[in-house]
């Protein structure tokens, strides 16, 4: 594991483009950093062969985006080369203890998703989970993993969504609004909609536990591919 890089202030703190806004979230999250952290056993139980089977081939420098308390460290490859960023310093507290007792180096940075401070093309993979039904501007966040994931590289991605069972859909409806009063999250965001809205070119995807979670395979534009 190598330093521990603090992070001036991310721009676009009190950006109120969409309901919650930036600060907002960070108050959520540093109030639910323990919980996730007590919880990442169960958490792992009920997503960990999703990120497993997504992540297992993550490869060269990896930026994770939106790295929370680092679940998916224990997914990668110990080869990778680990970049994580995450916008609440409490959420950051745990991934470092988490870095700590796993094999991959890396550091870690506190950043908005939504405006990375890295170079174009600099990372091999991006990955993030569970993170654009979050972020106030997810077609922003997505458009940032495209500029800094080298051409050739990978984007990967696990996010929830809707079910694509009537029943389960319609509670998850019912439950959206109060949901995301308490968590800034979207309940019942679609991740492929909203991928479709991004730059990022779509390659493959696949659902599971009814729908509920989906998995996605997609890569930066190329040359002459349109830039929406
Ligand atoms: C539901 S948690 C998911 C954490 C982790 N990716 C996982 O799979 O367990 C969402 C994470 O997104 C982070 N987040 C929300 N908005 C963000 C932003 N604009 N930039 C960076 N991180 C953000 C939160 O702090 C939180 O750690």
């Amino acid at each position: 594991m190598t330093s521990h890089a603090a992070s001036e202030e991310p721009r676009g703190v009190d950006d109120e483009s969409s309901g919650m806004t930036i600060a907002d979230i960070q108050a959520a999250y540093a109030d639910a950093a323990d919980l996730a952290a007590r919880f990442d056993r169960v958490n792992r139980l009920l997503t960990g062969r999703y990120r497993r089977r997504q992540f297992a081939d993550a490869e060269g420098r990896v930026l994770e985006v939106a790295c929370g308390t680092g679940t998916n460290l224990r997914y990668l490859p110990d080869s990778v080369e680990y970049v994580g960023i995450d916008i609440s310093e409490a959420m950051l507290a745990r991934a470092w203890e988490t870095l700590d007792r796993v094999d991959v180096d890396g550091r870690l940075e506190r950043m908005d998703a939504q405006e990375l401070s890295f170079a174009d093309d600099s990372f091999d993979t991006v990955l993030s989970s569970f993170s654009t039904c979050t972020f106030p501007d997810p077609v922003a966040a997505l458009d940032e993993m495209a500029r800094v994931c080298r051409p050739d590289g990978r984007v990967l991605l696990i996010e929830h969504g809707p079910s694509d069972v009537d029943l389960l859909a319609r509670y998850q409806e019912y439950r959206a609004a109060a949901h995301y009063e308490r968590s800034g999250c979207r309940l019942t965001q679609e991740p492929l909609d909203v991928l479709e809205r991004s730059t990022l070119v779509f390659e493959e995807s696949d659902t599971a536990q009814l729908g509920r979670i989906t998995t996605i395979t997609a890569r930066p534009p190329r040359d002459g591919e349109v830039d929406r």
